[in-house]
């Protein structure tokens, strides 16, 4: 069976609402989905919840519910978000699912089968809100300083646990030869560099991979060891497999697996550029065996601070959508774009609803919609509402570059996509919008209509038509629905949009009606 590509999100914790955090992550990934599903490749794009673990545990228990129903209230939240993104996802894992928890308790078994388990005492640090143990070591204490997360920075607990370990140190120098032999495996180079460096130090000797569940009820039980539940990363990484099938069914796992695309944020790294691979490698998949690239993204922040529920500075993506967007027909369309086109993929981002006002009026309306509209006007009152016929391309200098540009555009995207340079693809998007906006104003059309030249007008208009056709299909990844209304509008209803037609020219037919128009973005009076 032919490999399908295959695309992850974090799954994401459900003590609390989205946030725009979240949304950035499988906006992310949703566009990479629907990239290779419109180059008729086979993709499956899972996302979901992780739902065990202490801060899970307290969250259910401060607003006086029991996890279980605390968890199902909660993840329609995110559910319900996912439909209003036009996310598209194939499949939503929740980790208190059967089909998970079994895979998880099968992989516990085979690793203390197999020996590679150790039993023993821990000493160290705990970071309930990041779930992350931490030693001594690794958070370099200072005489007389407060001790703090080593990732968020928030206060830590000091634990004595008794539990199961897997062993760290020992997969270092395999991890390290990975690296080196596998220089796309963590992206951006950034983060590829921040783990070249970790592992130039000792890593811990161990990852405590259980929770005494006098502690934390709240997790798969250990099928050897009933004092205990699973530690929650060692859980919630295993969704990544345990969907594809491992242990349960070889072949969908040999079509799904390695996964092709593992889109995390930074805050994240360590776990997914270290434990998981160690992880796996544990579980005795191979090399060819192991993710193909874990990409990085960098943090929505407002002032300097990270965006989260901790610091009380959450953008809630449902409230940017419906309230501050909420005169737009293209709400999440305009979000979506926003997230992708306003930082490079991979650095830190400014978030404000300036900011999304500024890329709204001017990339959106006054380019891109205004393309559209004026187009589509002058082709219904210069062509009878009609695609019209060109003559021959080339018969003027402005012709050939316009041409030459919108044929070349997927070949462009063709090379950033894949790298996951979404703001590079839609600059070229915009760059080539731009583009057919000068065309229309050294053309001038309505003077070609006062000159009575309809050969040079029918070129120049049907020029166009074809520049928002091809601008239709690209920007179908990023704006799903304003990409259809594009298409519709050209009448294009009942012809499916395929990446390839991208790259042709002329592919419309003269004579074809032009769809119901309507405006893509409203201006909005400020
Ligand atoms: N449950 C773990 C992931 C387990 S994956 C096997 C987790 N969940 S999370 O809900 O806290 O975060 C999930 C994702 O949201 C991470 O990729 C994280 O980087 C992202 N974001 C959370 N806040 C963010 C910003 N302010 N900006 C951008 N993304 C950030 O971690």
């Amino acid at each position: 069976m032919a490999k399908i590509f295959y695309i992850t999100t974090p799954l994401y914790y459900v003590n609390a609402s989205p946030h725009i955090g979240h949304s950035y992550t499988t906006v992310a990934a949703d566009c990479l989905a629907r990239y290779h599903r419109l180059k008729g490749e086979s993709v499956f794009f899972l996302t979901g919840t992780d739902e065990h673990g202490q801060k899970i545990e307290q969250a259910a228990a401060a607003s006086g519910k029991t996890p279980s129903v605390f968890v199902d209230e909660v993840v329609e939240r995110f559910a319900s978000l996912w439909k209003l993104l036009s996310i598209s996802h194939d499949d939503f894992v929740r980790t208190t699912q059967p089909r998970h928890t079994q895979v998880v308790q099968v992989c516990l078994t085979k690793l203390r089968q197999e020996g590679k388990l150790q039993q023993a005492s821990y000493e160290g640090w705990y970071c309930t809100p990041c779930e992350t143990f931490w030693t001594d070591e690794e958070l370099k204490l200072k005489p007389g300083t407060t001790v703090t997360c080593g990732n968020c920075g928030r206060g830590v607990e000091r634990v004595k646990e008794d539990g199961w370990y897997l062993p760290l140190r020992q997969h270092q120098d395999w991890l390290r030869g990975f690296l080196a032999s596998h220089p796309t495996f963590i992206q951006p180079q950034t983060r590829y560099n921040e783990i070249a460096s970790l592992l130039e130090q000792p890593l811990p000797e161990c990852l405590c991979i259980t929770r005494p569940r006098n502690r934390v009820a709240w997790g798969i039980s250990v099928p050897f060891s009933p004092q205990h539940v699973t530690y929650v990363w060692f859980d919630a990484l295993l969704n990544y497999v345990s969907v594809p099938g491992y242990l349960t069914d070889g072949t969908r796992f040999e079509s799904l697996w390695p996964a092709d695309a593992q889109f995390i944020g930074k805050d994240i790294l360590r776990h997914h550029a270290v434990y998981w691979p160690i992880i796996l490698h544990a579980l005795g998949l191979s090399d060819e065996q192991m993710p193909r690239t874990i990409f990085a993204h960098g943090w929505w922040k407002i002032g300097e601070q990270k965006i989260s529920k901790s610091r009380g500075n959450i953008v809630d993506p449902t409230v940017v959508v419906k309230e501050f967007l909420k005169d737009q027909p293209y709400a999440a369309d305009v979000y979506r774009y926003f997230l992708l086109r306003e930082v490079p993929f991979g650095q830190d981002g400014s978030f404000s609803e300036d900011a999304i006002a500024k890329r709204l009026s001017t990339d959106l309306a006054n380019d891109l919609g205004n393309l559209v509209h004026r187009t589509l006007s002058m082709i219904e009152r210069y062509s009878d509402g009609r695609l019209p016929q060109a003559g021959p391309v080339g018969c003027a200098v402005e012709d050939v570059p316009l041409r030459d540009e919108a044929m070349g555009l997927a070949k462009q995207l063709d090379e950033r996509l894949p790298a996951l340079d979404f703001s590079g693809a839609l600059k070229a998007v915009c760059h080539l919008i731009t583009h057919a906006n000068r065309y229309i104003e050294s053309t001038a059309p309505w003077q070609l209509a006062t000159e009575k030249d309809s050969a040079r007008l029918h070129t120049v208009l049907a020029m166009l038509a074809e520049v928002i056709r091809i601008a239709a299909i690209t920007l179908s990844p990023f704006m799903p629905s304003v990409a259809e209304a594009m298409w519709e509008q050209l009448g294009l209803q009942n012809v499916p949009r395929r990446w390839l037609d991208a790259a042709q020219w002329p592919t419309l037919t003269a004579g074809q009606p032009l769809g119901t128009r309507s405006v893509l973005f409203p201006k909005v009076s400020s």
